[in-house]
């Protein structure tokens, strides 16, 4: 069967560097023979997870059409700026809501365990979002995801794309397309 993957944004601004990215990266897995889609967070909105809200209403249908998405994919790739050096909170929030069972007889971490997921960032800074890369990595790991080794930030965002949303620089196209072929082989 035809492999499938998902690609995320951490970021819903209108004009997100990350979402360029993560856009790029979906056009180029699509050169690999395998069905892509990409994910826009805006269009699952989620409350602020909350145990009492969970136990109380369930989980939202946002996140249970999401969930179904994750589960029917093989792997994904989130392309997120660092807030403080962490993670987004849009997109904290989502694996909070898509990390929880919705019935009994659902595997624990449905979405997650045995998946494949690669991570990449950019910024307008040198360091293009890097030191938000590591508590992702150590979230998904912790989750049961296969992480690819290989990441990459890209730095000073503003420059990093033409018009047509391509990376500019040849030694990031490359290093994107080795990550997105690891992510394939190993989803
Ligand atoms: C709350 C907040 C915290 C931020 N913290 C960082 C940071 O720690 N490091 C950094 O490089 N940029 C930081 N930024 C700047 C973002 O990297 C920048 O706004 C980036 O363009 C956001 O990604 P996007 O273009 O995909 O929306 C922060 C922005 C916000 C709103």
């Amino acid at each position: 069967m035809r492999k499938k993957f998902l690609f995320l944004s951490g970021s819903t601004r209108k004009d997100s560097f990350n979402t360029t990215l993560a856009r790029y990266c979906a056009e180029v897995a699509k050169t690999h023979d395998v069905d892509v889609e990409f994910v826009d967070l805006a269009d699952y909105p989620m409350p602020i997870f909350n145990q009492d809200l969970e136990s109380e209403s369930g989980a939202p249908e946002t996140a249970k059409a999401l969930k179904e998405k994750f589960v029917s994919a093989n792997g994904f790739l989130i392309a997120s700026p660092e807030y403080n050096s962490t993670i987004t909170p849009v997109l904290k929030n989502t694996i909070d809501w898509l990390s929880r069972k919705y019935d009994d007889s659902e595997p624990r971490l449905v979405c997650f365990s045995d998946k494949a997921a690669a991570i990449v960032s950019t910024a307008s800074g040198v360091l293009g979002g890097l030191r938000g890369l590591d508590p992702l990595r150590l979230l998904l790991s912790h989750i049961g995801v296969n992480v690819v080794g290989k990441q990459l930030a890209v730095g000073f965002a503003q420059e990093a794309f033409d018009e047509k949303g391509k990376l500019v620089s040849q030694d990031q196209a490359e290093a994107i397309n080795t990550i997105i072929k690891t992510l394939i082989r190993i989803g």
